[in-house]
This record gives C-alpha cells, sequence and structure tokens, in this order.
C-alpha cells in the first residue's frame, strides 16, 4: 500500500468481515448506510471528491455522468452481483473504467432458489401453508382442496445456459428431470454430453425406471415441450440477440397450458403485463418470479393481482441470498469476498496491472478492443 490510503466509497455494506479485510489492509472504506440506495447526486458527489474505487451493486445506476464526475480519478466500479445491466458498461469503456463483478460464486445459491421457487408454486407451498394457518385445514381427502404438480421424473426448459443455467441443470438431474437447453450465445454442448452420460448411468444403475435425456433445441420448441421454463439469461436491452421481453404474449402463448415459468435472472426479460394476462386467462398453470422490472415490486403491479395469486409466487430478489454465498470474505466463496478482490485487483495492480488478466474485470474488450453484447451469468 501507499502511504496515501486508497479511497473507496461503497453504496451499501458488505458485510462486516469484507470491510474489516480492506480497513486492515489500509483502505479509506465510506460506507452509504443505507439500506436503500443513496441518492445518485450523492454517488457523483463522492466520485468527484476523488475517490479511487466505488463499490456499487444492482440498484445503482453507474453511467458517464459518474464516469466524468471521476475523469483521473476514480480507477475501478465493483459491483457486487454477477449481473450489472445497471452500469453502462459503454460509457465504462469510453472512460477506460473497469468493472468488476462477482460471478460463480452464486451459482448454486441462485440455481437452488430458483429450484425452491419451481417447487413453490407448483407443490401450492405457500396456499398450503396459509390454508393450516388460517385453521382452514379439513379432513385429509386424496384430491381437494387443491393437488400440486410434481418436478421429478417432468420437463425442464433452462433458457440461458450460463454458469446459473448449467447449476440449475445439476440440480434437475437429481430430480430425475428431462432438460431442454436453449441460449442463443452460450451453448455449451460438452457439459450437456456430460449430464447425458450421468442419465444413462443412472439409468444403467437402475436409480431411474425411465432414461433421462437432454438436448438444445430452438426457443419455441422449449417453451412447447416443457412442463417448467427457467431463465437464466442475462438482461440484454439492445444488439443482436436481446432478452429484454423475452418471455412476451408470443412466446407465452407458446408456453404448455398445465406448464410453470421461473425467473431467478432479470425482471424485464419478461413483459410482467403480458405474464398477468396469461396467470389470469389461465394460458400457463403459474409463476414464480424472485426479480421484476421495477424493484422493489410496486404496490399496482399487476403480477400483485389478488386473482393470481394461488398461482404467481413473489420473492424479493432473494436467490443469491445465502449467507456464505452473500457474506464471505473469501473470494472462492464468496460475493463480498469476490467483489473486494475484483476491487483490489485493479487499485493494487495485480496481474501485472493487465486489466486483460483479471478474473472479476468484465469490460476487458475496453483494453483489447473487442465488443461484447452482453455477459452469461
Ligand atoms: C443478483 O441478481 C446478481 O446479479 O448477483
Amino acid at each position: 500500500m501507499t502511504s496515501k490510503a486508497i479511497r473507496v466509497f461503497a453504496t451499501c455494506h458488505i458485510g462486516e468481515p469484507a470491510e474489516n479485510l480492506l480497513r486492515e489492509k489500509g483502505y479509506d472504506l465510506e460506507i452509504y448506510p443505507g439500506p436503500e440506495a443513496p441518492q445518485k447526486s450523492l454517488v457523483i458527489e463522492k466520485v468527484r471528491s476523488g475517490v479511487d474505487g466505488l463499490i456499487v451493486t444492482l440498484r445503482d445506476p453507474i453511467d458517464a455522468e459518474v464516469f466524468e464526475a471521476g475523469k483521473g480519478t476514480l480507477k475501478v466500479v465493483s459491483q457486487i452481483a454477477v449481473g450489472f445491466d445497471n452500469i453502462n458498461r459503454a460509457d465504462a469503456n469510453r472512460y477506460k473504467v473497469p468493472i468488476t463483478n462477482t460471478p460463480e460464486v452464486l451459482n448454486d445459491a441462485t440455481a437452488e432458489f430458483a429450484f425452491f421457487m419451481m417447487g413453490a408454486v407448483a407443490r401450492r407451498l405457500w396456499d398450503s401453508e396459509q390454508m393450516v394457518r388460517e385453521g382452514k385445514w379439513g379432513a385429509w381427502h386424496p384430491y381437494l382442496p387443491f393437488v400440486g404438480d410434481e418436478i421429478s421424473g417432468k420437463t425442464i426448459a433452462v433458457i440461458g445456459t450460463g454458469r446459473i443455467g448449467l447449476a440449475m441443470i445439476k440440480k434437475c438431474l437429481g430430480f430425475d428431470m428431462n432438460v431442454l437447453c436453449y441460449d442463443p450465445v452460450y451453448q455449451n454442448h460438452q457439459f450437456a454430453a456430460d449430464v447425458q452420460q450421468v442419465m444413462d448411468l443412472r439409468h444403467k444403475l437402475g436409480m431411474v425406471k425411465e432414461a433421462n435425456w437432454i438436448k438444445y433445441v430452438s426457443l419455441d420448441e422449449a417453451l412447447a415441450e416443457a412442463d417448467y421454463v427457467s431463465l437464466h439469461v442475462p438482461l440484454v436491452r439492445e444488439g443482436k440477440m436481446p432478452t429484454y421481453h423475452l418471455m412476451n404474449e408470443r412466446t407465452l402463448k407458446l408456453m404448455r397450458k398445465d406448464a410453470y415459468l421461473i425467473n431467478a435472472a432479470r425482471g424485464p426479460v419478461i413483459d410482467e403485463a403480458a405474464l398477468a394476462k396469461a396467470l389470469k386467462e389461465r394460458w400457463i398453470a403459474g409463476a414464480a418470479l424472485d426479480v421484476y422490472a421495477v424493484e422493489p415490486l410496486p404496490a399496482d403491479s399487476p403480477l400483485r393481482d389478488p386473482a393470481i395469486e394461488d398461482r404467481c409466487r413473489l420473492y424479493p430478489h432473494f436467490a443469491s441470498a445465502g449467507r456464505i454465498t452473500r457474506l464471505s470474505p473469501d473470494p472462492q466463496k464468496g460475493m463480498a469476498g469476490r467483489c473486494i478482490q475484483g476491487l483490489m485487483d485493479v487499485l493494487e495492480n495485480n496481474y501485472g496491472g493487465d486489466r486483460t488478466k483479471m478474473p472479476f474485470v468484465v469490460n476487458k474488450e475496453a483494453w483489447i478492443g473487442s465488443g461484447a453484447d452482453g455477459e452469461g451469468i
């Protein structure tokens, strides 16, 4: 460390272990107490005051205004999240400011939560518990007051086979599911072949009665065939392969009437008005959502309509919120650890100061000149 402390402003707490680690290393760390996001004007003021690094998260809009305020002083923006659609990548590139994120450490936590949401909506965990709590549990009956849909042995469409999509497929493997994969950009045929081998072995060993299968198909085919559709794509608003409103009236209508839609990716991947209509008019059986176009979910969102509450599960952008996943200061385990490691790599000139070699810098194209449309999550 130099004698003058490196200054970092964080728009939120990232947990004491990681914060202490930075301070023990001599960083001058200022943290917005939150929990709500600071005004953008405050972030700009801090950046203009000459901070070297900025720790931000998905509710903080970071664009040219922020980079302009930090011209000559701001050296890194470290996002504590894997998705970084709140940061204008093109602006970061123009100002040559590295963005870092926290991939991989949240794959399993996010995938398992998506899986649990799928179970919650299909097996009706919410309304069945509500029935007990409200004293409305009558006698045991084969099918009254309702039944749910099984997951075991069913077919899931995993839309987006980046890191989290692949983690989801691994969870589904244990539930004897068949897997339809769709991804226009990040196809991993080797992974699919490996999963097929495990499926075949499980069948050969007599662990499953029917052999399972996995295959890449088109989006329309995946939507039309699946019992469950789980979204794992990054939000890409423009470019060759946008994912904005990937699920809209047309694509929701392709889904089966008895199918469920799961979203632990980003809210704007779904046209929420179309989804509310699809649920109300029963084009599909249900949905479980962790992310929304506007967060927190507005009071007047059509997704809150009591008419669909039995088939629409709503969670508070919570999928990666496992204790270790969120808070471990170990960069191999926690988002907090990976966030500060990305920050320190840049500020301490690790990897010989070569941003293209730093594992958590996402906008490497700013230094090697190649464009990128989006990142697998
Ligand atoms: C959470 O949504 C993340 O992108 O890490």
